[in-house]
Order: C-alpha cells, then sequence, then structure tokens
C-alpha cells in the first residue's frame, strides 16, 4: 500500500481529514505551504494521534518541486485540499486564485498520470449551484455560471478533472461539494484558524464571545425566509473529513472514472438558529445586530445528500450545537 497525498493537509478541512485517517492507519504524506495554516496544526495532528504524518512545504503550483513529492514517496491516492479560498480576495486578485488553484490542480493531475496514481478526490463546494431555482440541492440541479473568480476555480476544477479523466481513465476521481463546513475537533487541538478579521459566520461569532470582536453583523434580516436571515446547510467538519475517506475507498468500486457528491447536513439553517444554538452551548449572549445585506449572498440554499447517502453509504452525524459546542472549545484554546 502506497500513500495518501493530503495537499492543503494542514488547512481547516485537510487537518480534520489528515486525523481521520491516522486514526484508520492509513500512511499520510501532507504537502501544505503555509500560506493559510501553520505547523502548529502538525503538533495538533500529532498529538491527536499519537502519530507522525510526513510533511512537505511546497507550492504545488511549481510543477517541478511537486514532481520531488511523487519521486520520492509512493503515492497512491490523493485528496487535493490544496487553494485560496477568500471569496473577496478572489475578486480583487482573480489571476491569484486561477494561477494558485488552477496550476495546482493540472500538476496534480499530470503527475498522477505519470506517477500512476489511481484515486483523486477534489475539494469542490456548493458555490457551483449559485442561487438555486429548486431546493433542495441535487446533484442534478445545474451548475450556474460562477459569481466570483474563486468559484469559478472550482466549477473549471471539476471540468478539469473530468476531460482528464476521459483521456486517463485509470484514475478514478471524485468531487466533493461541500455545503458550510462548521466546528471542530472534539480534543479542540485543531480548528479553524482565519486570517484577519474572518469573513465566515462562526469564527466571527466565537472572535465576538471571546471579546476579539466588537459585535457581530447579520447581514439582512429581510430575506424570504421564515426568520429572514440567509439559511445555509451547515456540516461538522470531522463528518466532512469522513466523507473524503468514504470517497477514496469508494473509488476502488467506481464503474466510470468520474462521480461527483453534495456534502451536506441535508437540512436547512438561518443566521439566526446559528446564533441561538451558539447562545446555548456557550451559556451567553452575543453582541449581535442585524445590517444591510451582504453583496453576492445567496438567499438559501441546502444540499440533497440522497446520492451521497445511499451510493457512498455517507451520512452526517454531528448536529448543529456539536458544530457550535466544537468551534466555541477551539476558540477558547486561541
Ligand atoms: N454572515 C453574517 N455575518 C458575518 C458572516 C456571515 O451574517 O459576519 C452570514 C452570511 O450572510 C450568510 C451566512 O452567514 O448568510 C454564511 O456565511 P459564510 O460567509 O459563513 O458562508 P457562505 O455561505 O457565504 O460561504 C460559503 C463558503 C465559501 C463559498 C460560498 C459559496 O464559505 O467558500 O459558501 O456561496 F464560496
Amino acid at each position: 500500500m502506497g500513500k495518501i497525498l493530503v495537499t492543503g493537509g494542514l488547512g481547516f478541512i485537510g487537518s480534520h481529514t489528515v486525523v481521520e485517517l491516522l486514526e484508520k492507519g492509513e500512511e499520510v504524506l501532507v504537502a501544505d505551504n503555509l500560506s493559510n495554516s501553520s505547523m502548529d496544526v502538525l503538533e495538533g495532528i500529532k498529538k491527536i494521534t499519537g502519530k507522525n504524518s510526513d510533511f512537505v512545504n511546497v507550492d504545488l503550483a511549481d510543477f517541478e518541486k511537486s514532481r520531488t513529492i511523487f519521486e520520492s514517496n509512493e503515492i497512491d491516492s490523493i485528496i487535493h485540499f490544496a487553494a485560496s479560498k477568500a471569496v473577496g480576495e478572489s475578486v480583487e486578485k482573480p489571476l491569484l486564485y486561477y494561477r494558485n488553484n488552477l496550476n495546482s490542480m493540472i500538476n496534480m493531475l499530470e503527475l498522477s498520470r505519470e506517477f500512476k496514481v489511481g484515486k483523486f478526490v477534489f475539494s469542490s463546494s456548493c458555490t457551483v449551484y449559485g442561487e438555486p431555482d429548486q431546493l433542495p440541492v441535487s446533484e442534478q440541479t445545474p451548475v450556474k455560471k460562477a459569481e466570483s473568480p474563486y468559484g469559478n476555480t472550482k466549477q473549471i476544477g471539476e471540468e478539469i478533472i473530468i476531460d482528464f479523466v476521459k483521456s486517463h481513465p485509470k484514475l478514478k476521481a471524485i468531487s466533493l461539494r461541500y455545503f458550510n463546513p462548521i466546528g471542530a475537533h472534539d480534543t479542540a487541538l485543531i480548528g479553524e484558524l482565519p486570517l484577519g478579521v474572518p469573513a465566515n459566520l462562526v469564527p466571527y461569532i466565537t472572535q465576538t464571545a471571546a471579546g476579539i470582536r466588537e459585535s457581530l453583523s447579520v447581514f439582512g434580516g429581510d430575506y424570504n425566509t421564515p426568520d429572514g436571515t440567509c439559511i445555509r446547510d451547515y456540516i461538522h467538519v470531522v463528518d466532512l473529513a469522513n466523507a473524503h475517506i468514504i470517497a477514496l475507498d469508494h473509488c476502488d468500486r467506481m464503474e466510470e472514472s468520474y462521480d461527483y457528491f453534495n456534502v451536506g447536513t441535508g437540512s436547512g439553517t438561518s443566521v439566526l438558529e446559528v446564533i441561538n444554538s451558539f447562545e446555548k452551548v456557550s451559556d451567553q449572549k452575543l453582541n449581535y445586530e442585524i445590517k444591510d445585506r451582504r453583496p453576492g449572498d445567496v438567499e438559501k440554499t441546502y444540499a440533497d445528500t440522497t446520492k451521497a447517502n445511499s451510493i457512498l453509504g455517507w451520512k452526517a452525524e454531528r448536529d448543529l450545537d456539536n458544530m457550535m459546542a466544537t468551534a466555541w472549545k477551539w476558540q477558547q484554546t486561541l
């Protein structure tokens, strides 16, 4: 058995996936350029699992440097997380996003062919659906024109894989379309580490409660939803991590070379419901105000997870209170 290369393995979702892989006895090689993570995460992974994972600091957009990973390791699978992920930044620096996210993807696929890698799992996003015409969003829901260069890199990334496996069907590839990953590991030894002011809801909530931010702005209270705030499908990062492991296993059973799955809980939760859950599990009042809508926000989206449930045999297990409790426990360690 060769190793599983986890690119972006020190990031939020990557690190939780590395933990689950190591706990299942897999051999893992983490590749990360530390652009949005730190070596402390590797320490956290080691403390949780009691195991060492090999680590290489590399920019995967650099083909020759990436190639050396494959020359010195027998890689049989890749879980490809490495990517820039800030929607707003991608609008300001589109070429950076296309260069980072697409070059690294092309390099990983090229090297998969050269070094006979058999399995490839790609982090895609529910952003490919935009504002969906029907809910819940199933995999048959048409993909919409991306609203940001970041979203476009996810759409193009999926298309690149589809075209590539047609020419190289020995590679079995799966795209996982994540809904909104939140929460942290139960041990609070790893979690989300946003750079600067968080753009996402849950780190903003926990930082406000911790006194780092003054008040949470709830973006929009006049949406066409039961309480007027936007609806998302929040999923615990450990549930999401496990979906990757199950997807890798599924590659061995696939007849076609490519498939794609929604990964969410299947239920929609409003911003105010997230806040209520946080207040309950943390036993404190959150300082927040309803403000104007944030440009570009989708009103409501949540997943139809039937395909992942029936074909992968995967289902999210953790509820919103657990997501908020683990996120809060993690914040208190920072
Ligand atoms: N929100 C607030 N206040 C904040 C931050 C967020 O009210 O300070 C609201 C947003 O308006 C939205 C909800 O909380 O209704 C969730 O927002 P996030 O920023 O946490 O998540 P998004 O759904 O906007 O973003 C997610 C992923 C992106 C992906 C995007 C596609 O994090 O990677 O979905 O829509 F691109």
